[in-house]
């Protein structure tokens, strides 16, 4: 029987509803609405995209997106300043730097100025530890997104093999923990991997996460394993391509997701959700106040 498919446009279209319901009462009481601030350096087409879907998204569910571009010549300096501001923007509860800046600024060095109590991507050293050491605060959105979307299907975790190929920070490594945290088993596949096949086919969860298409084959796969597909990427033709050969895996899979349809919508509604976490967290939550310039250090975190 061919692997039933996991619809993350749809899970993710309810979990927006939910929020927006959430923002829309809490805005009825006269609660400020919650802000998102979305920093984009330089030009890269796709970062635009995705940019510009995370602020339309912000918009539908009423959270005030507060978009920042800045030119591909900006200085480590000036990105730091406009961090620091943004740090202490009572409106802003959460701060996203869209990734992979260009060369030659340092992302691990913004990303660790973000104050930790705005860091919506969970990026910072201190969520990933928080999460390393069983105690998330904020969690990286696309590996919380693909929790979300297994939870969904109802999956048993402890005692299960989870696969991860991939090991970035954005989505790997995060992935692994998060998958750690819930009773799983976990191998980590990295460009160094001998012999990725093998690994492949001791997956009873596979998680894949590396942008090359149709990288992972059909006959790799367990039969009925549950298959999550993080990897999105356009081919000559136009059309989108995941990691995994979707055909040949569909035969294999119990579970699998569709690639544009499945995580990347999860991703969105993951940003959604950590920022209103964070709003709701505020010490500037409960009226529409007087700003006194203390908020953003009162924030329980
Ligand atoms: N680039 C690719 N994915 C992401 C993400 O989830 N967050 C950020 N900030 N940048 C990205």
């Amino acid at each position: 029987m061919p692997a039933q498919l996991i619809n993350g446009k749809s899970l993710s279209a309810t979990l927006r509803q939910q929020i927006a319901a959430e923002i829309a009462t809490q805005v009825g009481k006269g609660v400020r609405r919650p802000g998102l601030a979305v920093i984009l350096v330089g030009q890269d087409p796709a970062s635009q995209i995705y940019v510009r879907n995370k602020s339309l998204a912000c918009e539908e569910v009423g959270i005030q997106s507060f978009y920042y571009g800045l030119p591909e010549s900006c200085s480590q300096e000036e990105l730091g300043a406009l961090i620091e501001q943004l740090n202490a923007d009572p409106a802003v509860d959460g701060i996203l730097l869209q990734l992979p800046l260009p060369k030659p600024l340092d992302a691990s060095r913004v990303l660790e100025s973000i104050d930790p109590c705005k860091d919506v991507d969970g990026f910072h050293p201190y969520n990933l530890g928080r999460l390393a050491e069983r105690r998330p605060l904020l969690r990286p959105c696309t590996p919380r997104g693909i929790m979300t979307l297994l939870d969904s299907i109802q999956t048993e975790y402890r005692k299960k093999h989870a696969v991860i190929v991939g090991a970035s920070n954005i989505v790997g490594r995060p992935m692994a923990l998060e998958l750690l945290l819930a009773g799983c088993t976990i191998s980590v596949c990295h460009r160094f991997t001998q012999n990725l096949a093998y690994f492949v086919k001791q997956a009873e969860l596979l998680i894949c996460a590396v942008g090359k298409p149709g990288l992972i084959q059909g006959d790799w796969i367990q039969e009925g394993a549950t298959v999550i597909d993080v990897g999105i990427s356009r081919l000559p033709d136009g059309s989108l391509r995941g990691d995994v050969d979707f055909e040949s895996a569909r035969m294999k899979a119990a579970w699998l997701t569709p690639v544009p349809g499945g995580v990347g919508p999860m991703t969105i509604a993951m940003l959604l959700r950590n920022t209103v976490e964070i709003w709701q967290s505020s010490a500037t939550f409960i009226s529409t106040p007087q700003f006194t310039g203390t908020e953003g250090s009162a924030r329980r975190c």
